[in-house]
């Protein structure tokens, strides 16, 4: 992955030399913006001809003449940006969201312009702190400079933009806070861009085995544990769904888990991702358009694993195990067929009457073990688990299915913080039933009727009383969005709301 060098300066932002020179502007009413001096005779004269308001969604790009202009000649170009009203008593986690958005806008100019250098002028907002403006800004332009083109081989253009090499960001005051928000921005953006890498592989590119080795990786460098089990341990726990999901595939399963331990008494949180390396649907294949995109039904996995990467390099005062039940879902004649009823590993029997609702079965198995293993006081697991969250809340919302009100919360804050909102959906009794089998004890789909909720039914049926909330990504891993931050492609959806829920952890009561 590329390395973008961010760095905290006391220096004025004209005396840097760089590509690209950002200032913001507040919005007021009937006066011109409010900016930093350098700037002020530009962003009156725009204001007077009635083009920049200092909106939250305006910008001015200027090239400076060397030598004739007040403003600096080392700047080769100057983006203003507008921040809106910062008065106007905007719930702050919004005001995140919008300058996570400029850093995107930032990222996405700096791209247009070739601009390799780049220096930023923080903004002074009254009512947030340096560290949180310098790590919403520096979340946005890191995440808004992600690409992908490792299979761009033979048709690579000596021209193709390589991304940001170097960014400044000055303040006349508080470089140290400036300082924490940045290296917090780069820990989060830096897992988020791993996690988009796995994404992006293609099924043959990131199989089961490459989540191991990626797992073993990180555990190697930040003394992590971790353990795979295999085919033959799967078999001796009886996991059904994991290897009944795995039958028609010729690639072996995996369960990876990854373990950071603060070696003190703590809580212990639980995350399950689906690793579903490519879903074909199996027997019950799936139609032919659009199934290339079934390469990103990891993307559950992939958050959770990348989420490591922060926590171990942040070291909170919590244990959390990350672990991926990973397979493909490949139709043969060795593959599960529709009306075959597996085992899970807690004895619960499952008719499997659509092979192409696979998520639940491998989510099912990883979840009652991890649940039996680690005894965590609470577990999320994440996945794309159903089409029926995207009709429900379209692109916007992850769908979140929970037993646990502070659970809920605490993710609905997290979420909130991260740019990434999550919206709860019911879980009682009638939804349990529409899994209820003829033949075993449950079934693995619910009919089309809240198809969501009763994917989430299945997976209650392994968490036991164990605090848990499900979310389902389906609708937001990938593609789906206007966000200047968030590239074409998978999102990273997750990883940054289960660092923002670990960096902000309290103590585990069910009360809240
Ligand atoms: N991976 C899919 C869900 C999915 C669908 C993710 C569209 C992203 C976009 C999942 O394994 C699946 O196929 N679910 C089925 C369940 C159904 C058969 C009960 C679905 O949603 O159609
Ligand atoms: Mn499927
Ligand atoms: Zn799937």
């Amino acid at each position: 992955m590329k390395e973008t060098r961010l760095s905290i300066t006391e220096k004025p932002v004209d005396t840097l030399d760089s590509d690209l020179v950002v200032y913001f502007a507040t919005q007021r009413k009937e006066m011109p913006p409010l900016c930093d001096t350098t700037v002020t005779a530009l962003v009156e004269n725009a204001h007077a001809l009635g083009d920049f308001t200092g909106k939250a969604d305006e910008k001015l790009l200027y090239y400076p003449l060397a030598g004739t202009q007040t403003v600096s000649a080392k700047a080769r170009r100057i983006l203003i940006l507008g921040l809106g009203m910062t008065d106007s008593r905007k719930p702050v986690p919004d005001f995140f969201e919008i300058l996570r958005k400029q850093g995107g806008i930032i990222a996405k100019t700096c791209e247009k312009t070739k601009a390799g250098t780049l220096a930023v002028c923080l903004p002074q907002i009254s009512g947030v702190s340096m560290e949180k403006t310098a790590e919403a800004l520096a979340e946005g332009i890191l995440l808004g400079d992600y690409r992908f083109s490792k299979y761009k081989q033979t048709t690579r253009k000596q021209t193709d933009y390589p991304g940001i090499s170097s960014i400044w960001f000055s303040c006349d005051k508080g470089a140290p806070s400036a300082r924490k928000g940045a290296k917090k921005a780069i820990n989060a953006a830096d897992a988020v861009c791993q996690a988009r890498d796995m994404a992006n592989e293609p099924g043959n590119g990131w199989t089961p085995e490459a989540f191991a080795d990626y797992a073993g990786s990180l555990a190697d460098t930040h003394g992590l544990t971790c353990t795979c089990l295999g085919i033959k341990e799967m078999k001796e726990l009886g996991m059904g769904g994991i290897l009944g999901v795995n039958q028609g595939s010729t690639t072996p399963p995996c369960l990876v888990i990854l373990e950071y331990d603060p070696g003190k008494p703590s809580d212990t949180l639980l995350l399950v991702g689906k690793g579903l390396t490519f879903d074909s649907g199996g027997i019950s294949i799936k139609p032919a358009a659009g199934m290339e995109e079934m390469k990103y039904d990891m993307c559950g996995g992939a958050a959770v694993l990348a989420a490591m990467t922060a926590v171990a390099e942040e070291k909170p005062d919590l244990r959390v195990v990350a672990m991926v039940p990973a397979t493909d879902n490949m139709p043969s004649g060795s593959a599960l067929k529709p009306g075959d009823v597996i085992t899970h590993v807690n004895q619960v029997t499952s008719e499997v009457v659509n092979t192409d609702a696979e998520g639940r079965l491998i989510l099912a198995d990883a979840l009652a073990h991890g649940i039996k293993t680690f005894q965590p006081d609470c577990v999320v697991d994440i996945a794309t688990l159903t089409g029926a969250v995207i009709i429900g809340l379209g692109h916007h919302y992850t769908g979140m299915v929970s037993n646990s009100d502070e659970l809920t919360r605490r993710l609905e804050a997290a979420g909130q913080d991260a740019g990434e909102p999550v919206w709860r959906l019911p879980l009682n009794e009638d939804y349990i039933k529409q899994i209820e089998s003829k033949v075993a004890d449950i079934k693995n789909t619910g009919g089309k009727a809240g198809g969501t909720i009763t994917a989430a039914a299945y997976l209650s049926k392994f968490v036991g009383d164990t605090p848990w909330a499900h979310l389902d990504i389906a609708g937001t891993a990938w593609d789906f969005t206007e966000k200047s931050y968030i590239p074409k492609g998978p999102s990273g959806t997750g990883v940054r709301t289960f660092i923002q829920l670990i960096r902000s952890w309290k103590k585990w009561t069910p009360d809240g």
